[in-house]
């Protein structure tokens, strides 16, 4: 075994995984990787060994365990102290949660939401062209994109929008402690004062829906309620936005790829799996092992922390042919860009509608689009486990 790789680290190029994950592809399935705090775990890089485990009820997201793995400190402060609804609990808890929402994520649910997405997706595009060209796109298109959908399905304010991206990006990425902390605060503050108010005067999103659920009868408690928006919310937003913006830049440094869509759009589904593989901007999935675990002649053992570079598994080429090549024409849809298992994405079906309807409206209605500046000036989200763009420049 090389000498073990630290995680994680910043890409080098936007869209491939970081070179120096090299040696991690040389070892799959499994390898050992170094976190920021000095503690070594497990990096499973292999295909079929990360649905296996990922897949494995051995495994725990529970995130206020000591022995979990954190990838930064400022998520370790936070998350040490309280776990996310949903993604930092172990079944059963975590499946009664879950059951409480998956009426309102099913993929019959998206495909209801496709006319309202189009009419977000126009109405955006008519002010851009409005006003440019240029552009930039992540303010003007890809964030307001998932920001829109998320707030009508949830029932979430929309002119609130800036308050709420505001914190979701610092939770993400705030350069301290006390200031991820302090997002965190303020976000769920204004999410209880919300259900306060529609506990008074209910609406029609799914939030609405939950508050007006009676904890007696399988629904949630203000507290529960309170985490399950926050992730929601979170979720819903920053990761589709991410998507869209590396998607685009994707896109226009693969001029082929590009024609290839803009001469066959039925290829988009197919070409926004690719991209979810290709990219896999969720690059760092975390458990610890509750037990002794064996997989592939190795034994994880319980207490030892396992993290899962999605860009790494997601370019194995036992799973998948010339893996590092974008190619709208292979099956990508087994891909773990969601993850897999219980943990599995809850808005898999509302992600894959925006990006269909954002990326195919974008290229259809902007044919010439491209670049407005040189790569070298663009800014990419450093580091960490989320990738995305800061900003994208565009013209047409
Ligand atoms: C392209 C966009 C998206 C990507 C790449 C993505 C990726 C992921 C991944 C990898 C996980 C599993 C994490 C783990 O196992 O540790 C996850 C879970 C989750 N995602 Fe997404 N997501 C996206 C969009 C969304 C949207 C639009 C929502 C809407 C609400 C959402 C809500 C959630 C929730 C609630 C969970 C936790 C599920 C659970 O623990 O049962 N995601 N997502």
């Amino acid at each position: 075994m090389t000498e073990a790789v630290a995680f994680p680290q910043s890409r080098t190029c936007p869209y491939h995984p970081p070179t120096a994950y090299d040696p991690l592809r040389e070892e799959r399935p499994l390898s050992r990787v170094t976190l920021w705090d000095g503690r070594s775990v497990w990096l499973v890089s292999g295909h079929s060994a990360g649905r296996a485990l990922l897949s494995d009820p051995r495994l725990s997201t529970d995130s206020t365990r000591p022995d979990f793995p954190l990838t930064t400190e400022r998520a370790s402060a936070v998350r040490r102290r309280r776990r996310a609804a949903l993604l930092g609990w172990d079944d059963p808890e975590h499946n009664v949660q879950r059951r409480m929402l998956i009426p309102s994520f099913t993929l019959k649910r998206a495909e209801r939401l496709r006319p309202r997405i189009q009419e977000t997706v126009d109405r955006l595009l008519d002010a851009m062209e409005a006003a440019g060209p240029p552009a930039e796109l992540v303010s003007a298109f890809a964030l307001p994109v998932p920001s829109i959908v998320i707030c009508d399905l949830l029932g979430v304010p929309y002119e609130d929008h800036d308050f709420f991206e505001e914190q979701s990006a610092r939770l993400l990425r705030g350069p301290t402690v006390e200031d991820t902390e302090d997002a965190l605060a303020r976000l769920e503050g204004y999410l209880g004062d919300l259900i306060e108010r529609k506990r008074r005067k209910p609406g029609e999103g799914v939030l609405d829906d939950l508050v007006a659920r009676q904890p007696e009868d399988g629904g949630p408690d203000r507290e529960e309620l309170v985490q399950l928006a926050t992730i929601l919310l979170t979720a819903g937003h920053e990761t589709t936005a991410n998507m869209i913006s590396l998607g685009t830049y994707t896109l226009l440094r693969h001029p082929e790829r590009l024609a290839e869509l803009q001469a066959d759009p039925g290829l988009v589904p197919a070409a926004v799996e690719e991209l979810l593989r290709f990219l896999s901007i969720a690059d760092g999935l975390l458990r610890v092992a509750r037990e002794d675990v064996e997989i592939d002649g190795t034994t994880i053992r319980a207490g030892e922390g396992v993290v899962f570079s999605t860009s790494v598994i997601n370019r194995d080429a036992a799973a998948y042919a010339d893996p590092d090549t974008l190619d709208w024409s292979r099956s990508a849809r087994h891909h773990l860009a969601f993850g897999f298992g219980i943990h599995q994405c809850l808005g898999q079906n509302l992600a894959r509608a925006e990006m269909e309807i954002a990326l195919g409206t974008l290229l259809r209605r902007l044919p010439g689009l491209r670049l407005a500046v040189p790569t070298e000036e663009i800014l990419f989200k450093p580091g960490d486990t989320i990738q995305g763009m800061l900003e994208l420049p565009v013209t047409w």
